[in-house]
């Protein structure tokens, strides 16, 4: 399926500069693979590290930090985290005030966008420059064409080929029923899941939520600019305000690792009570630790900390399948795509 909302057709400075950080990435490859490489052969797979997580990441972190191979990898990531969401907001400017104008064609439709101020933002979203994103997820006008359209698919698409909307369409089909009528999705961020769910669910009503209006404005002219007929409200996935047992589906993708746990629980809770009897559950989040060797978290949790991730590490701590049935839903299982542990996807059905 082809999305119809305007492509990102850099002009060649902008162009430039974001190709120039995909080869950045893949022209590290080697370095990238030596660092990991000294790292497991000092560390296997971590069974005689410290249990304590903060122990056992300074112990990998100091050994790594004498491997030039290891400085490198931190200089051009620390660089790369940096700059990329500045060099996306350049390339957008570039593209004139007319582009960001005809943004605003899908800004009317079959979709709508309901901007709740009365709700308040949670204090682990306010002010968190989220994947190190310049300013936060609002941090800029069109933040969510930027992200949505020049970071993920002129980026991420870029270093890991092929993903990232594959895979969303991928976990949208993974939903137990063949067919929903009203879907509701947490954490809507710009779309590229809720294309998925529309792909995979034609029938279905979506309604979707999330905290950033850039975010939210660029869903709205997506699911405009493609003739969806999407809800999108700027709410809390803790309270939606929507009625009991409101949606066949509720659903997310990787929005449960940028909270603490209290937040998922909450989360959870509320996907029990808008879930009708006998509908499903079905949340993606990254991987658990608990399926990670016990260097590979310590490493992962590094990345976190570089990444602009405060809330990875408890989050991927935590147990979602028992989260889900600590709220009532029955018959909850992990399971991922078959390729790898990521996306781990945790489904569940409230009982009729
Ligand atoms: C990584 S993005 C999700 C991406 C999106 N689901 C996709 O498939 O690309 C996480 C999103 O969750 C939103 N978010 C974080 N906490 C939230 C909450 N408590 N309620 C609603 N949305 C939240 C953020 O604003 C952000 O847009």
């Amino acid at each position: 399926m082809k999305n119809k909302i305007p492509v990102a057709d850099l002009n060649q400075r902008g162009r430039a500069s974001i190709d120039f950080l995909g080869h950045m990435f893949h022209g590290t490859q080697k370095i990238r693979e030596a660092a990991s490489e000294y790292v497991v052969s000092e560390f296997g797979e971590g069974k005689d590290l410290p249990d304590d997580l903060d122990q056992r990441v300074k112990q990998v972190s100091e050994y790594a930090s004498q491997l030039p191979a290891t400085r490198v990898r931190r200089t051009v990531g620390e660089w790369h985290a940096q700059n990329h969401g500045l060099i996306a907001i350049d390339a957008f400017e570039e593209l004139g005030e007319d582009f960001a104008k005809d943004l605003h064609q899908y800004d009317e439709g079959t979709s709508r966008l309901t901007h709740d101020d009365d709700y308040e933002n949670p204090y682990y979203w306010q002010g968190v420059e989220f994947h190190r994103t310049s300013g936060g997820w609002d941090g800029h006008d069109y933040m969510g064409f930027i992200h949505g359209e020049i970071v993920h698919k002129k980026m991420v698409d870029v270093i890991y080929p092929g993903g990232i909307f594959k895979q969303r369409c991928e976990v949208a089909k993974l939903a137990p029923q063949d067919q929903y009528e009203s879907i509701l999705e947490m954490g809507t961020s710009t779309g590229h899941f809720t294309l998925g769910l529309a792909l995979a669910y034609p029938d279905a009503k979506i309604t979707g939520v999330d905290l950033s209006t850039r975010a939210l404005e660029h869903a709205l002219r997506v699911g405009n600019a493609n003739n969806y007929s999407w809800d999108l409200y700027r709410r809390p996935a803790e309270t939606t305000g929507f009625d009991d047992n409101s949606f066949d589906l509720v659903t997310s993708y990787i929005l449960l690792h940028e909270m603490p746990v209290a937040a998922i629980k909450e989360i959870f809770a509320e996907a029990y009570r808008v879930t009708k009897p006998g509908g499903d559950m079905l949340m993606s989040d990254v991987v658990r630790y608990a399926e990670q060797n016990k260097l590979q978290v310590a490493l992962a949790d590094e990345d976190a900390i570089y990444g602009g991730e405060p809330y990875w590490r408890e989050s991927a701590s935590a147990d979602l399948v028992a989260l889900a049935q600590e709220v009532g839903f029955t018959n909850v299982r992990a399971t991922n795509l078959g390729t790898g542990p990521y996306p781990h996807v945790v489904i569940g059905t409230k009982p009729s």
